[in-house]
């Protein structure tokens, strides 16, 4: 939840390092820093609390320039957000600093070993060790080089750690290592990056390759040298990343946020291109690797995530247990790995994760590997850790999400889920040709839906948004495979505007949250209509009633509904039409009115749409 740069290169890295961590800065802004070597061999350090805009001013007030040097930018873990506790750290010599994203978790045993041999700590935190531990290895063996006394270091730290260094004595050379928290090594020409994710290194070079957990990395300008931290050489898996830098940037968007709501007809045409036959109905997705076969004769699937994603997953079991009749059991990541979860080899294993790092996902995947599981991810990210440790990997093809709050890649993991759930039916044969036809052709039309709901609303939400600036409290209610939308459109709300909200199954009013109804209660009621399909209409009836017992206590209600649907309007306070579509992808239309509610309540209320307070985008620590 931190974000990593170093460079060695030929450019002045100061400019370099900045635009980087400005890259990442929705990984975590709770403070900044950057350490660079001129060619004196001076090391020069400036940090600052708060959003690296102040870092920025630090360095305009003080200058520094250099050839090579680290950047960070924290989300705090261990010790108040204050610029003492901003990365880099220094050893006690002040030739060695160190960046990290992780928790070492012995660091207070670590620390006060070292301080028995004399040495004087800065910082509250954690990381401040491994710079002293750096230094420690180097005064035990003078003769050791950065990358061996980093190594020996290493072998002391039990934690998780995405850790980059150098030395101001050794020109030139950052070393990097990585348990847990992603780190990705950019490969440009005679310059290489370190950094914790893609976009930071994209106005550089596409060539690029993740850090394998319990590597060191050795940058130099001759090129890049990876190893075990037994020292042995290790080749990495090298990829050309599609991004373009221009898809990591705003596009004239306020926000990131806004852009990603609006790239959503591509990310969801982009996700099911290519693995659909429009004429045959057939889903392909040869690209998991897992036997076909397999995937005939497994029992049952537990699906693990966490957040948006996890909302992803509850809707994934709506899909799959309809269309390919498969038994399907969510959990939270972070309670399935605590749980002893009862797994056979006849369980299939799926991951849900934008970015593919989330340390309790990661683990809970790992938790079903050792019971022996196939294993299948569903992820955002190219070569992120989990499409590297699951069997398969559905991608989606959503682009970098850069805001903090998940839109784009939660519309496009739904949509990974019904191609799977189609793929599941194909080969268990629960649904005929023509039946897959028509679901695959409803697949299709969905961008143009979207493109429609986002471009052509009759509702103006900042206008709609007047009304909430001030609630102190929102309940969000769904039915069917539209729960978990309620859960999705209450998270939202939460997370970018700070109002407290609650996601609920619409029919459990009545046993409880009836009584939180009054006139300053707003009630976003999910009531989407498939006329075609019984239970839809069943449903709806029933939230109709729902509406009216609210209104009977003068709640205020925000009705989503299907164009035309003039019954829910009548019974409703405000209304939000969306196009028509069948049940099961109802989810991926209705959630963009709540998306948008979100979004715009949070800018009147001033929040920091892409970057929320106490949040990262990527939580890679427990
Ligand atoms: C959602 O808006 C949040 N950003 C958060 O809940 C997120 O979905 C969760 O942390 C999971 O992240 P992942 O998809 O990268 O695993």
């Amino acid at each position: 939840m931190c974000g990593i740069v170093g460079y060695v290169g030929n450019q002045e890295v100061v400019p370099v390092i900045i635009e980087g961590l400005r890259r990442l800065e929705y990984r975590g802004y709770d403070s900044a820093g950057i350490a660079v070597v001129n060619r004196d061999h001076e090391m020069q350090i400036r940090r600052a609390s708060g959003k690296l805009r102040n870092l920025e001013d630090a360095i305009r007030k003080a200058p520094i320039q250099g050839d090579y040097g680290l950047g960070h930018t924290r989300w705090a873990t261990h010790g108040r957000p204050t610029e003492e506790n901003a990365h880099p750290h220094r050893d006690g010599s002040g030739r060695i600093v160190v960046v990290h994203n992780g928790i070492i978790e012995n660091y207070l045993e670590l620390k006060r070993e070292l301080q028995a041999r004399g040495h004087k700590f800065q910082s509250e935190t954690d990381t401040e060790v491994v710079a002293h531990l750096i230094q420690k290895h180097k005064e035990l063996d003078p003769g050791a080089d950065l990358e061996t006394a980093f190594r020996r270091a290493l072998s002391e730290v039990r934690g998780i750690y995405a850790l980059a260094a150098l030395s101001a004595d050794e020109p030139h050379k950052v070393v990097a290592a990585r348990l847990g928290p992603p780190i990705v090594i950019g490969l440009g020409e005679g310059e290489y990056f370190v950094a914790s994710d893609i976009p930071a290194i994209l106005p550089y070079t596409r060539e690029l390759f993740f850090l394998g957990d319990q590597e060191v990395a050795v940058l130099t300008p001759d090129g890049v040298r990876v190893t075990n931290l037994q020292g042995q050489e290790v080749k990495p898996h090298i990829q050309r990343v599609n991004w373009d830098p221009i898809q990591a940037e705003k596009g004239g968007f306020k926000h990131f946020m806004l852009k990603e709501i609006f790239e959503q007809p591509r990310a969801v045409r982009d996700t099911t291109q290519n693995r659909v036959s429009l004429d045959t109905g057939h889903v392909y997705l040869d690209e998991v690797n897992i036997p076909a076969a397999y995937f005939r004769s497994f029992s049952d699937i537990k699906i693990a995530a966490c957040g948006t994603a996890w909302h992803a997953a509850l809707v994934a079991k709506y899909l799959i247990e309809e269309l390919a009749r498969v038994p399907v059991e969510v959990d939270y990541a972070s309670e399935f790995r605590y749980r002893n979860p009862i797994l056979t080899p006849s369980t299939l294993m799926m991951v849900i994760s934008q970015s593919g790092e989330t340390a309790d996902t990661l683990a809970a995947l790992r938790e079903a590997k050792e019971k022996a599981c196939r294993s299948i991810a569903i992820c955002n990210v190219q070569g992120a850790m989990m499409t590297r440790e699951a069997d398969g990997t559905i991608y989606t093809h959503a682009g970098p999400e850069i805001g903090v709050a998940s839109t784009k890649a939660f519309t496009s993991q739904m949509v990974a889920a019904y191609l799977f759930a189609l793929y599941l039916a194909q080969e268990r044969k629960t649904l005929s040709e023509d039946q897959l036809q028509w679901h695959v052709r409803h697949l299709s039309e969905l961008p143009v839906k979207l493109e429609k709901l986002l471009n052509d609303s009759k509702t103006d939400y900042d206008e709609l948004s007047k009304h909430f600036v001030l609630s102190s409290d929102f309940l969000y209610l769904g039915r069917g495979i539209n729960f978990p939308i309620a859960l999705e459109g209450a998270l939202k709300l939460k997370e970018i505007s700070y109002i407290h909200a609650e996601g609920y199954a619409a029919g459990e009013m009545k046993h409880g949250p009836n009584a939180l109804i009054d006139s300053r209660l707003p009630v976003v009621v999910i009531n989407t209509l498939d006329p075609d399909d019984e239970k839809s209409r069943l449903r709806y009836e029933k939230t109709i009633s729902n509406i009216q017992e609210v209104k009977a206590r003068d709640g205020i209600v925000v009705a989503i509904v299907t164009e035309g649907d003039q019954d829910t309007r009548d019974a409703a306070s405000f209304t939000i039409e969306v196009p028509s579509s069948s049940e099961l992808l109802s989810p991926v239309l209705s959630v963009i009115p709540l998306q948008l509610l979100a979004y715009h309540v949070a800018v009147r209320r001033g929040c920091d749409v892409d970057q929320p307070r106490n949040l990262a985008k990527s939580v890679t620590v427990e």
